[in-house]
């Protein structure tokens, strides 16, 4: 794809964010971008089935996690692998769970996705559609820097027998972030109806049920249907929740795979973060990626 289709296709996702606070990027036209951005077929291939390799999570039974952190420096304008640090969501993120303010330790995510050159792209895109976009600013993080931190977490979600699939067990929630993305890697024996995705006003009370919610406070509905469908969402601006995991077949397990990437600014003072909040790069397992931006003249902020 020529450059000027690359740049256009961005910049107009990227206006589109900064207009409604969110966008979803079909399929069709993320499988695009990545690939300009050097995703090979093969790795588009892998990209599928590297939640086969999902093991367990700490806090529930029916997901499958594996979380990295990883740093978008923009002054090196590179990506770069981090240490491994413990994860924690609290109330004070307007995340409300039996594991709020609980320190989780996940598997780490491993070469076989941090390589990628489709993921390696995923996160390229990421950088030049929130790159000098201004947000509304959450207490307790450093803005006067340069750096994110971006939690990466490669989810499988399971319905089998009894045990029911929630993608957001949690309700109307925040990520404690400053921009959420969601892409999209496949799911078997899934319903029609599953897993979809409803945008809130901040208004909304957190730990409500999806299907609990006022219809006034819903401002969208997003539904990850097709292989790398993505939505971004301005974190704290607004707040989401996403529908139950059905099975198509009740008598075969129901899967939904998926890549999250939620990327804020570095902690500061008294957030609850603070001791798991290191920009040293991952001594064992290291991958940097140089980033790009958005030409000045592409860009609306
Ligand atoms: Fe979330």
């Amino acid at each position: 794809m020529p450059n000027e289709t690359l740049t256009s296709d961005i910049a107009e996702i990227r206006s589109s964010y900064v207009r409604d606070r969110f966008a979803f990027v079909p399929s069709v036209k993320m499988v695009r971008i990545v690939q300009a951005l050097g995703a090979t077929d093969e790795d588009l291939d892998r990209l599928t089935m590297v939640s086969d390799a999902l093991e367990g999570d700490p806090t529930l039974p029916f997901r499958r996690t594996r979380t990295g952190r990883f740093g978008f420096d923009p002054v090196a304008m590179e990506v770069r692998r981090l240490e491994f640090q413990p994860f924690m969501l609290s109330t004070e993120d307007d995340f409300v769970r039996h594991d709020s303010g609980k320190v989780r330790i996940f598997d780490e995510i491993r070469d076989d996705l941090q390589l990628n050159t489709a993921l390696q792209a995923l996160f390229v895109f990421k950088f030049m559609v929130f790159d000098g976009m201004k947000v509304e600013h959450r207490p307790k993080l450093d803005y006067d820097g340069d750096r994110w931190v971006c939690t990466l977490l490669n989810v499988r979600t399971v319905t089998d027998g009894d045990l029911i699939g929630e993608p957001a067990l949690e309700g109307v929630h925040s990520d404690g972030v400053d921009h959420t993305m969601t892409t999209y890697l496949g799911s078997a024996n899934m319903t029609e109806e599953s897993a979809v995705t409803f945008l809130h006003e901040m208004d909304e009370v957190n730990g409500t049920r999806w299907h609990d919610t006022n219809p006034e406070l819903t401002r969208a509905r997003a539904q990850h249907r097709d292989f790398l469908d993505t939505c971004l969402i301005v974190d704290h601006e607004l707040k989401h929740s996403v529908s139950t995991l059905y099975a198509a077949d009740p008598e075969r397990p129901a899967t939904r795979d998926l890549l999250a990437f939620l990327t804020r600014r570095p902690v500061a003072g008294g957030h609850h973060s603070q001791a798991f909040d290191s920009p040293a790069p991952h001594p064992a397992m290291p991958m940097t990626v140089p980033l790009r931006a958005l030409d000045e003249t592409a860009r609306v902020s």
